[in-house]
């Protein structure tokens, strides 16, 4: 339905998502094109990578056509190999799981803990054993995972790589620190859904220098072409495995636009979020509904409003209820470990309960920059009105 269909009931749909056009993006879309490069690594994935940097600390940027091409570079530079394993949170997107069995890893799925929806590291502890070589934590909603409990449980072992799936996690913080400065990598989204938007798009993030050169080559279809542009070399050709992972320069316009207005478009969401839990804490104990948590030491990235509901059951009939009243809320993530291609990719089988109970009862409510307060208010009362409905 589009975002003007009427409903059931005779009031407009409010959308889950509606990606806007919040700066200069038809202008430099314009100038892109009127420009003529239009591929990759061009003018705007410069300045686009560099507001990057600028906030995160990166030591290189590279803008890629996704956050799932951004992971699967990563786990390209892991030169993976037969028997390897890589810890993954069975409550994530699946682009988080298969972009490291697709570099023929097996998969070692790991439990989250119900207080930020994180790897729970205790979990994680249990899994550790020789095979591991990497650790993918997803910072969920932009809230950080307990960074803290997994770097303890890596002390041991600094072979073991971190990577940041920090799809959810842009301008977020822990402890004063950047997401997605926390681990050797980490990878961006901006797809339409995501706080900052192309259409398609994504980065990957290189924490470390010694990354640096080699992910180059291997962003760009495995040739040294970067290097020749540079001028560090006179000619260049092929040197090493890889893919053509580079955003078009075109979608990098707009993204650089978007990311000009990063502060106007946090404050917006931040807006949206706080107006969310306002509404709904006078309610939460009566109808048995966990609000997010954001321990003392997180700054959220305000990416999504979930709450839990008492029981799947609730979950579903609420959910059709409000749909049913044109207001599109959502559930999220099918537990990883729990799915077909889970099962065929998995090192062994793990227990995940949390990821299975918080996948039964979670329910994210529609959530983009100009949501309006008449908006809020509608899906607030939708949302109670169904839950009378259903108890
Ligand atoms: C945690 C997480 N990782 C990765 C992705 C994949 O992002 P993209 O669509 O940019 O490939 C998503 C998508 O929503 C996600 O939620």
């Amino acid at each position: 339905m589009s975002q003007h269909a009427v409903p059931a009931t005779g009031e407009r749909e409010i959308r889950f998502n509606h990606a806007s056009v919040e700066g200069a993006e038809l202008d430099y879309i314009r100038a892109s094109l009127e420009d003529g490069h239009t591929s990759s690594s061009g003018a705007f994935a410069s300045r686009a990578g560099a507001i990057l940097q600028e906030e995160t600390g990166a030591e290189e940027v590279l803008l890629t056509t996704s956050c799932t091409a951004a992971l699967e570079l990563s786990a390209m530079l892991l030169d993976l190999e037969p028997g390897d394993t890589v810890v993954v949170p069975s409550f994530a997107f699946t682009s988080t799981a298969l972009a490291f069995a697709r570099q023929g890893a097996r998969l070692l799925f790991c439990d989250i803990e119900p207080r930020t929806l994180g790897l729970d590291p205790r979990h994680l502890e249990e899994l550790l054993d020789d095979s591991v070589r990497a650790v993918v934590p997803v910072h969920y909603a932009g809230v950080a995972c307990d960074v803290e409990g997994i770097r303890r449980a890596l002390a041991a072992r600094p072979d073991v790589a971190l990577v940041e799936d920090n799809a959810h996690g842009l301008f977020g913080r822990w402890r004063g620190r950047p997401l997605g400065s926390l681990g050797r990598f980490a990878t961006q989204s901006f797809h339409e859904t995501k706080n900052i938007v192309c259409g398609e798009g994504g980065a990957l993030l290189l924490n470390e220098a010694r990354d640096v050169d080699r992910a180059r080559v291997l962003y760009d279809k495995g040739t040294n072409r970067r290097a020749f542009f540079l001028g560090q070399v006179d000619k260049y050709s092929w040197k090493d495995t890889g893919s053509s992972f580079g955003l078009a320069d075109t979608l990098a316009a707009y993204l650089t636009a978007q990311l000009e207005q990063r502060r106007t478009i946090q404050a917006k969401r931040r807006t949206v979020y706080e107006d969310y839990l306002r509404l709904l804490t006078p309610y939460a104990a009566r109808h048995g509904l966990e609000l997010p948590q954001v321990p003392e030491d997180c700054e959220p990235a305000y990416h999504l409003f979930h709450l839990l509901l008492p029981d799947r059951a609730t979950r579903d009939a609420v959910l059709e209820r409000m749909r049913a009243a044109g207001v599109h809320a959502v559930f999220h993530y099918v537990p990883l470990h729990d799915s077909d291609a889970g099962r065929r990719f998995a090192a062994r089988t793990t227990e995940c309960p949390v990821s299975t109970d918080v996948s039964g009862r979670l329910l994210r409510l529609p959530f983009h920059n100009n949501l309006t307060a008449e908006d809020r208010e509608r899906v607030v009362r939708t949302l109670l009105d169904a839950l009378r409905e259903v108890s």
